[in-house]
């Protein structure tokens, strides 16, 4: 008997989309008005859902006290109130919402093993959001 959990966070973080790789009329044809050189904030909204089968004990797929404090000390604490581009993670990695839930993804994956990992979605405006189901494999 397996259902899916999927709980919500919100943190709020800056970033400016550039690559390295490209030169900066590249940039802006590429990135518009979110390569200007300041930056611009998102206020993201996180879902994470996981899943698995139902504790007969305690009728839960994982214990959200635990989920909670996971995402809390290893994804939101990390990136909330933080300029993504400052980050070691995005040293060599274009800080797009893209990228940011394949890392929150791979964060998860790595270190909370009470339940299935299913998806990470990252919503960064009303109009966009990104999924991240993960891959057979691991990335790098
Ligand atoms: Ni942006």
């Amino acid at each position: 008997m397996k259902a899916h959990l999927t709980r919500r966070y919100r943190f709020s973080s800056s970033h400016r989309l550039h690559s390295a790789e490209m030169s900066d009329e590249e940039n802006v044809r590429t990135y518009g008005k979110c390569n200007n050189p300041h930056g611009h904030g998102h206020n993201y909204t996180l879902e994470v859902t996981v899943s698995g089968p139902v504790d007969p004990a305690t009728g839960m797929v994982c214990n959200l006290v635990d989920l909670d404090g996971f995402v809390e000390r290893e994804v939101l604490s990390r990136f909330h109130l933080e300029n993504l581009n400052t980050l070691q993670e995005f040293a060599q990695l274009v800080p797009t919402t893209e990228n940011l839930s394949i890392e929150i993804f791979e964060i998860l994956q790595r270190g909370f093993h009470q339940a299935h990992l299913e998806t990470v979605r990252l919503e960064e405006t009303m109009m966009n959001s990104f999924e991240y189901a993960g891959t057979a494999e691991p990335r790098k």
